[in-house]
């Protein structure tokens, strides 16, 4: 064996792959498409803003990546399945990763949680992740020993709980139950590998002061983003991180390509801690 330096993936970890990432318009989901990219994968970026969307996609084809945007909701059923001939259409016939990560949460403490509240957050985390791996069945059932690999985007708060926030806790929660299921379903006769990692404090707009941003909601309605006090006092978030540290996009962003990476080839139904500590 020589232990000379080498490049041991000269076209990138990812070369030749096709990945689908919901929520990919900004925050988490955005850093991941371009980290990604880098590697050679080829991105599909799903989100309900199709504006950002086509600047997540353009920051990736100016640098030399492809990507392009299926704008859409991922709680319509007729999209997922659009999303995924479109992503066949790209991939020349395949799909190798999927990253179910857009989302948000709709907080109350649970006597007030009203039914569409608690609805909509368990179709936008468990139900429509559910329905896109579903879909994208057949391009997963394969014995072509092609890479193939699935990421779940979880929550500290469905590991630990956290006050305020029953129906994303339980939804996060979910997410892992659905992830260790289908490594045992999808892993012995095809090698599908599926993960989750489960964030801590990531700043994105999501977990920042509001600022007047806003998703919009399955019908249509929106609904504000960011939560009381956000960042602005710092060091009252980061006393119990290990790291001291919130963490950035790209932190989340590099602990997702890890996952999918083939560093990760052996790697199968677990939560990869992202919150810069236990
Ligand atoms: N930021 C954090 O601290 C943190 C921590 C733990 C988990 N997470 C999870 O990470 C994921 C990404 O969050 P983020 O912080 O990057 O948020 P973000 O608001 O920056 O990005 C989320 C994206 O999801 C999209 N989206 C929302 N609903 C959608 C729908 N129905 N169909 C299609 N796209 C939709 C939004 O348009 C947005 O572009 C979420 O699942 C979130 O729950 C975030």
């Amino acid at each position: 064996m020589s232990i000379t330096p080498q490049l041991n993936f000269p076209q990138g970890m990812l070369a030749g792959q096709t990945a689908i990432i919901t929520g990919a318009a900004q925050g988490i989901g955005a850093e991941t498409a371009v980290i990604l990219a880098r590697e050679g994968c080829k991105i599909v970026i799903a989100d309900l803003d199709a504006e950002k969307a086509r600047k997540t996609a353009e920051t990736i084809n100016s640098s030399g990546g492809s990507a392009i945007v299926v704008a859409g909701d991922i709680t319509n059923n007729e999209y997922l399945i659009h999303l995924v001939q479109r992503t066949v259409e790209f991939g020349e016939g395949k799909i190798h990763i999927i990253i179910n990560n857009a989302g948000y949460a709709w907080d109350s403490p649970i006597e007030n949680i009203q039914d569409k509240q608690w609805e909509t957050i368990i179709s936008l985390h468990n139900t429509a992740p559910f329905k896109l791996i579903r879909a994208a069945a057949p391009y997963f059932m394969l014995k072509d020993s092609e890479p193939r690999s699935i990421v779940n985007i979880s929550s500290t708060s469905g590991i630990y709980g956290n006050a305020g926030q029953a129906s994303y806790a339980l939804a996060k929660a979910g997410l892992v139950g659905l992830t260790k299921t289908l490594a045992h379903e999808w892993g012995p006769e095809y090698g599908v590998r599926v993960n989750t990692v489960a964030f801590g404090a990531i700043k994105t707009r999501l977990t920042q002061a509001p600022k007047g941003e806003f998703v919009v909601r399955p019908d249509g309605t929106k609904h504000a983003v960011g939560f009381k006090g956000g960042y602005d006092e710092e060091d009252k978030w980061v006393g119990d991180i290990p790291l001291r540290r919130i963490g950035s996009p790209t932190d989340a962003g590099r602990a997702i390509l890890a996952v999918v990476s083939p560093l990760f080839s052996y790697v199968t139904g677990q939560v990869a801690g992202g919150r810069g500590g236990m």
